[in-house]
Parts: structure tokens; C-alpha cells; sequence
């Protein structure tokens, strides 16, 4: 049943990035989507237009996207929580914008300071509007395995979120673990849930690495067949208002392993090991990817 093929949403440039203690300049993050592409991400999402008082890291959004280099055949997508995101984000001309709600009310009041009513009815507009763009919209559906403030969280709570975006028109689910503290049986049931109203190609998993379950998570996914991912490079990633979750899972190590299984994703290895080195060296921090400071090391003991 596991794919022949995985698409793997590059997420390092949003995710990755809007959680950094010290600031990453616009440059900088304009040089990752670079190097990002030369590895062959065909996905990337570059950056949020949400509120430079919420998410600091992100102000430069506008500046970001209009210095990236566009690429054929490369899909840019941006996060869009409310109309005035839209507006702003539709001038630098993304192909795809995502609207982020919860599946734990809690959740959603700390991150877009509204209920999951609110945000479904805020998101409509959002959607009807980029799509008279030509643009396709993803939904991404936070805590959908564990809430910081809430705990638990029921599949039952992630469909009620799956079917009010799927009532609004979003295109894709994205089921998303921010916390990172699922294990492989709930992420299934987690998925079977937006399985039952989207297809195959247009739901994805979206893991944080907190526990160490991610890897775990994306094998018991594509037992489902599904064979779409977030991934972000060298791990980094985060969501301001989840404290104490790490980094999402990393693009190096998941290839590593789709590689592996004989899963074709069209990506460099060795150039995402390059873009992660990179970016590391940005933020200050070694990277977090396992296979990664495997082949880092490796790199080092061939040359000496
Ligand atoms: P609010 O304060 O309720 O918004 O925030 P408001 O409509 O009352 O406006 C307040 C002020 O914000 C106004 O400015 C607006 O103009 C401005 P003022 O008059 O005070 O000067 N404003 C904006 N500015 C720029 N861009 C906008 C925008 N909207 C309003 N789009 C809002 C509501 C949604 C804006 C806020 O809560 C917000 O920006 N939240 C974003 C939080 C966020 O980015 N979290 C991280 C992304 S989600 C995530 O990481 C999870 C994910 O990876 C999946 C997973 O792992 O689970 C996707
Ligand atoms: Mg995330």
C-alpha cells in the first residue's frame, strides 16, 4: 500500500523560522529558498502574513517573497489567517495560501485569537477569495494529536474541524501534530478522519518531532497510501504559541528514510545536507536532523 512517490512540503522558511529567538534576516531566508531549490523542493512554503505583533519573525514576509527567485514548476505558498493577510499576501503572488485553524478550541483562541467557529467563519472569505484568484488553498488543522493547554484531543474533534473546511471550500487537509506527541496508531486515526472527506492526494501529515515519533508517524501515514508531508530542514521549526514543542521533523531525515523504502521525492540528499549546514550556520545552532550530522560527519571522515 505505501506510495511509490512522496511530495514533501518544504515548511523551513515559515516554520522553521517564525519560532527564532534572534531574528533572521530577510536575506537570509531568501538565500534558504534558494538553496532549497537547488536540492529540488518543488513545495515550499515561504512565509506567513499574520500580524507582525503576533509573529515578529515573519514582518518581512512581503520583502521575502518578492526577493525569491521564482522557478518553473516550483509551488510557493504562503500562510494567510484572515482577509488582511490575503490582501497584503495576494501582491507578492503566491501559488497557494494556507489558512490555519485548531482542532482544540484552546488552541485556536492562543494562535488566531478566535474559536474554531470563528476561524471557520473567518477562513471563508479567505478561500472564496483566493480562489477567484486561481489560487489553491490548503487548511491546516493545528493540535489535531495533543493540545498544550487543552491535553487530549479526539478524532472525532479533528474531523468536526476536517468537514467545517471542507464546507468552506479548502482544497487540501493538513492534519498537523505541533506539539509532537502522537505516536503512530492515533496519527492513523488522526488521518483516517480527513480520509473520509478529502482524497488521497489532497491530505497530508504534518509532524513535530517532540517525543521523537515523527519518523514513526510519517511510516504508519504511508500505510494509509498517503504521500504527502511538511517537513522542514534541518528540523527547525516551532509554533510560538505551543511552548516547549520542538522543531518539526526534518527534511533530511525523512528523505533519508523514504530513500530508504525506495520512495522516489525528488530530492538531493546531499544538497538539502548543504541547505540544512546553511541555515544552521544562520540560526547559530547545530542541525537537528539525525541524518544530517550522519552525513556532516561522514563528509568530514572521507576528506581528512
Ligand atoms: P487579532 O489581534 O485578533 O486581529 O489577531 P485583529 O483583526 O483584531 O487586528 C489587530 C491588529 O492586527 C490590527 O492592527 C490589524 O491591522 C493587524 P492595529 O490596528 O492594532 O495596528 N492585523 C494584521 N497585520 C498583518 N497581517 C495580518 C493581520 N491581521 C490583523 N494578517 C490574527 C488575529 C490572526 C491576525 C493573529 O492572531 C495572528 O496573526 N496570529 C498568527 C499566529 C501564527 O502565525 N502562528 C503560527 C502559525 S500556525 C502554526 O505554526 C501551526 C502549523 O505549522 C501547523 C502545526 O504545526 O500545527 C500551521
Ligand atoms: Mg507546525
Amino acid at each position: 500500500m505505501k506510495p511509490d512517490r512522496v511530495t514533501l512540503v518544504e515548511v523551513g522558511p515559515r516554520d522553521g523560522l517564525q519560532n527564532e529567538a534572534a531574528p533572521v534576516g530577510a536575506a537570509e531566508k531568501i538565500e534558504l529558498v534558494r538553496r532549497l531549490q537547488d536540492a529540488g523542493c518543488r513545495e515550499i512554503e515561504v512565509t506567513s502574513f499574520v500580524s507582525p505583533k503576533w509573529v515578529p519573525q515573519m514582518a518581512d514576509a512581503a520583502q521575502v517573497m518578492a526577493g525569491i527567485e521564482r522557478r518553473a514548476g516550483v509551488r510557493y505558498s504562503v500562510l494567510t489567517p484572515n482577509l488582511k493577510g490575503l490582501e497584503v499576501a495576494l501582491a507578492t503572488r503566491p501559488d497557494e495560501v494556507v489558512v490555519f485553524g485548531a482542532a482544540s478550541e484552546a488552541f485556536s483562541r492562543r494562535n488566531i485569537n478566535c474559536s474554531i467557529a470563528e476561524s471557520l467563519e473567518r477562513f471563508a472569505p479567505v478561500v472564496e477569495a483566493a480562489h477567484a484568484a486561481g489560487l489553491k488553498v490548503r487548511g491546516a488543522v493545528s493540535c489535531a494529536l495533543g493540545c498544550p493547554y487543552q491535553g487530549e484531543v479526539t478524532p472525532d474533534e479533528v474531523e468536526r474541524v476536517v468537514v467545517g473546511l471542507k464546507a468552506i471550500g479548502v482544497d487540501h487537509v493538513g492534519i498537523a501534530d505541533t506539539i509532537g506527541v502522537g505516536t503512530p496508531l492515533a496519527a492513523q486515526r488522526a488521518l483516517e478522519r480527513a480520509l473520509k472527506h478529502y482524497p488521497l492526494a489532497e491530505v497530508s501529515g504534518h509532524f513535530h518531532d517532540t517525543y521523537g515519533q515523527a519518523l514513526a508517524n510519517i511510516l504508519a501515514c504511508l500505510d494509509l497510501g498517503v504521500h504527502v508531508f511538511d517537513t522542514s530542514i534541518a528540523g527547525l521549526g516551532g509554533c510560538p504559541y505551543a511552548k516547549g514543542a520542538t522543531g518539526n521533523v526534518a527534511t533530511e531525515d525523512v528523505v533519508y528514510l523514504l530513500h530508504g523504502l525506495g520512495i522516489d521525492t525528488g530530492l538531493d540528499l546531499d544538497r538539502l545536507v548543504d541547505a540544512g549546514a546553511y541555515i544552521s550556520g544562520v540560526v547559530g545552532r547545530p542541525t537537528a536532523s539525525r541524518a544530517a550530522r550522519a552525513l556532516l560527519a561522514r563528509r568530514v571522515a572521507v576528506s581528512s
